[in-house]
């Protein structure tokens, strides 16, 4: 994983962008509510698959038009909410939508959970899935945030006046970011660190 520092509003707003011609065609109404300072540990391509698979699990469920209803939160501990009043899901159903391979749609391949699920407990997070018939689905997602601490040297970088903006800033970070993914892995196993 190329794990760096990843702003969950950015990454939200640019896979809604991805989405939103979907969204409009189906009739659906989006509801926005991003706190824009959410940073998270984390590889931004695989995030984004995970939002991606949610975001069309809730289209899905939401054929005939409906409300999505998104959310990004939580400084110390951050998460995704992505809500809609679709159907929902019956409680025997609901008890196997991590399997691999399943599926209740005719054209589905049953992955996209499972997917989700692998690439949040690579992240050390977790999945919640939160479903009853006629009451819509609501997914939380929880991640690790994003601890400038464990950039020790970042005082030299500064002072040379290596960090000149935030764009510049991330990039530069990268080689950096790798380190301290080992370091926060090391932390993890002495019972440190952002795992839940
Ligand atoms: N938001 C939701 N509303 C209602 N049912 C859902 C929702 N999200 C998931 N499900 C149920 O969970 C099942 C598994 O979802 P998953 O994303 O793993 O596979 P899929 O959507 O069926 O197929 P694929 O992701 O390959 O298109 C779905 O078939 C559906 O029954
Ligand atoms: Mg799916």
């Amino acid at each position: 994983m190329a794990v760096r520092q990843v702003n969950l509003g950015t990454l939200m707003h640019g896979v809604l962008d991805l989405e939103k011609d979907m969204l409009a065609l189906q009739k659906i109404s989006l509801a926005c509510d991003i706190d824009p300072d959410i940073n998270v540990r984390g590889d931004p391509e695989k995030l984004k698959q995970v939002l991606l698979n949610l975001l069309a699990n809730a289209r899905d469920a939401l054929q005939q038009g409906g409300n999505l209803h998104v959310r990004v939160d939580g400084t110390e501990a951050p998460y995704v909410e992505i809500l809609d009043n679709g159907p929902g899901i019956d409680p025997a159903v609901l008890q196997n939508v991590f399997d691999p391979f399943f599926t209740t749609k005719e054209a589905g391949t049953g992955l996209g959970l499972a997917i989700v699920r692998k690439i949040v407990d690579q992240h050390g997070g977790s999945v919640h899935l939160d479903s009853s018939p006629g009451h819509g689905t609501k997914v939380t997602v929880r991640l690790a945030p994003w601890e400038e601490k464990a950039l020790p040297f970042i005082p030299n970088r500064v002072a040379t006046g290596y960090r000149c903006n935030a764009s510049s800033g991330v990039t530069n970070v990268r080689p950096r970011s790798r380190a301290c993914a080992t370091s926060s892995r090391a932390e993890r196993a002495a019972g440190h660190g952002g795992a839940r």
